[in-house]
């Protein structure tokens, strides 16, 4: 099967920690596998809206939305790309995944069927030195999404960062980046 790649970067800045961490392991993605990158501050979503028992379906995804709803469908992988910020995912992340539960009742989406089976990653960075059980919560939460989604588990990327460019000195993470992706 041709993968394909997405990369979602949920961080509050550009170019920071967890999404150089990304481009570290992306680089050695083979160069015929396609990688999308979104940054989740170019496609601001409208608060989440709970339909589900009330009108029961959710409309066609237009604008930001919709441009998520197409990338991630049109994905084999899709790489959650966050900070950790409290433990967990940032919160453009969270909304993003919030929306899957909208998807799930956008009629003729199949969105569930549709995403079952792809993989899904996640890539973090973290202020808190040595102590690398302070991801637990983020990795537990995608992680334990991915399998109500029925997707695959790629695997966990973690980096040391606090500053921008931080994570390009954490040796383990720049390591592990290599061969994150295993292809
Ligand atoms: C709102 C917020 C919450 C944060 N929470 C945590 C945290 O719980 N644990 C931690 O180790 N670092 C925390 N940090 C620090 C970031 O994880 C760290 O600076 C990271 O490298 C930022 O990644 P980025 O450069 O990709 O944005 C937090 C930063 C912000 C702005």
């Amino acid at each position: 099967m041709q993968r394909n790649f997405l990369f979602l970067l949920g961080s509050g800045r550009r170019d920071g920690n967890s999404e150089q961490l990304a481009r570290k392991a992306a680089q050695y993605l083979p160069a015929e596998v396609p990688q999308q990158w979104l940054h989740l501050l170019d496609l601001p979503l409208p608060p989440f809206e709970d339909l589900r028992h009330t009108v029961g379906v959710y409309p066609q995804p237009v604008g930001n939305e919709k441009t998520l709803f197409d990338a991630t469908l049109a994905a084999t992988d899709v790489v959650f790309v966050s900070p950790l910020y409290w433990y967990s995912v940032s919160a453009s992340m969270k909304l993003y995944l919030d929306y899957w539960s909208a998807w799930f009742r956008v009629p003729g989406a199949d969105f569930r069927k549709r995403m079952a089976g792809k993989t899904a990653w996640a890539v973090t960075s973290y202020s808190d030195e040595g102590d690398d059980q302070l991801i637990v919560p983020l990795v537990s939460m995608l992680r334990m999404s991915a399998d109500y989604m029925e997707m695959h588990w790629g695997g966990t990327l973690a980096g040391y960062g606090n500053r921008p460019g931080d994570v390009l000195a954490d040796a383990a993470g720049m390591d592990q980046a290599k061969g994150f992706f295993g292809m």
